[in-house]
């Protein structure tokens, strides 16, 4: 412990279970970072009002939350060690995005990729202001805690470039106050889902869930698309770009086995489901522990929100601290107590 550990800042919105492609593309991270870092995991409820502002949409926030919180402690952040904390229950959030707009220009937002994607799979006729301001929203929660690193998936990379240009912006208007952030990108940044076309994403309905049930696993897994020229096992297959090779690539820690089936299926010598077989033997192994954590986190009732009681209060130390130190360099004008 201590505050001369360098500090990460990552999270996500609460928007359903995360999945195989958010474990690759930046969970594994995550864990691997807590000893060296003190680790904030910020559970962004607000940035969901960006696209669903309905309240149908915000009554279903709350049990969003309990299921992130779930899969964060089931892979294995620890409570112990790293903070996890709801973004509304820190108002210094909102603040600093105040201050941060004023550094930022609509063109420039303008150019952010994800921005539109999101815009549109909403189905949202023109742009929101609050979703423009989005990655701005995001700026604020990583350097509320001055945070250095930002382990995201490849899809938030350009939301931490505007943090670090904003960052830079505050510092050079008003003296150093906030850190310029790196991001870190997971081992495969995008994961393709089960469908074999596009991203692993809720939306496409192509996932493995974090929170799947091996039968579950089963049934995704003997769906799944594999090399579509290959109509019988004792034809040549394709094992580059075939999802269940890069799944195997990504979980199946039996590097042998690997090597031997891809061998095989080059050569027609094994069926799309034997393949698949080793596959769901190999997500349930790595699932498994998961599993088992997730279990033990729901026996005790109030755990998992005491968790983030805990965690949220820690954090708004933090956040007390960096707006006054916001309020001091800026030279705000304030009434006298
Ligand atoms: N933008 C992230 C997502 O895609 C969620 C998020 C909000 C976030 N604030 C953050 C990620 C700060 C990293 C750092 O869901």
């Amino acid at each position: 412990m201590g505050a001369t550990r360098k500090r990460v800042l990552t999270g996500d919105r609460p928007t359903g279970r995360l999945h195989l492609g958010h474990y690759v593309g930046s969970l594994q991270n995550r864990l691997s970072l807590q000893d060296e870092y003190e680790c904030f995991f910020i559970i962004a409820d607000l940035h969901t009002l960006t696209t669903r502002p309905e309240k149908a949409h915000i009554s279903e926030v709350g049990e969003n939350i309990r299921d992130l919180m779930l899969d964060y402690l089931a892979v294995g952040i620890d409570p112990d060690r790293s903070v996890i904390f709801l973004q509304s229950g820190i108002p210094e959030t909102y603040e600093l995005n105040l201050i941060f707009e004023m550094l930022v220009t609509v063109p420039r937002l303008e150019r952010v990729p994800s921005l539109r994607e999101m815009s549109k799979t909403a189905s949202l006729e023109s742009m929101p202001l609050g979703l423009l301001g989005y990655p701005v929203l995001q700026a604020a929660d990583i350097l509320l805690p001055r945070a250095t690193l930002v382990p995201v998936g490849k899809d938030n990379e350009a939301h931490v470039e505007v943090t670090r240009e904003i960052a830079r912006r505050f510092n050079r208007l008003y003296g150093e106050v906030f850190p310029v952030p790196d991001a870190l990108i997971g081992e495969v940044p995008s994961l393709v889902g089960t469908d074999g076309k596009s991203q692993m994403s809720k939306s496409r309905n192509n996932t493995i869930d974090l929170a799947d049930d091996p039968d579950t696993v089963r049934t995704k897994v003997l769906g799944m698309f594999t090399d579509p020229v290959r109509v019988h096992a004792d034809i040549p297959g394709r094992v580059e770009g075939n999802p269940v090779f890069i799944y195997h690539d990504a979980f199946n820690p039996n590097l042998e086995q690997v090597v031997e089936l891809k061998e095989r299926y080059r050569e027609g010598k094994v069926g799309d489901v034997e393949v698949k077989r080793h596959l769901v033997e190999a997500l349930n192994v790595f699932l498994g522990p998961i599993r088992e954590r997730r279990e033990n986190f729901m026996r005790t009732p109030s755990l998992v929100e005491d968790i983030l009681i805990t965690g949220t209060e820690r954090m708004r130390d933090e956040a007390r601290e960096t707006m006054s130190l916001v309020r001091e360099a800026m030279g705000m004008y304030r009434l006298p107590e």
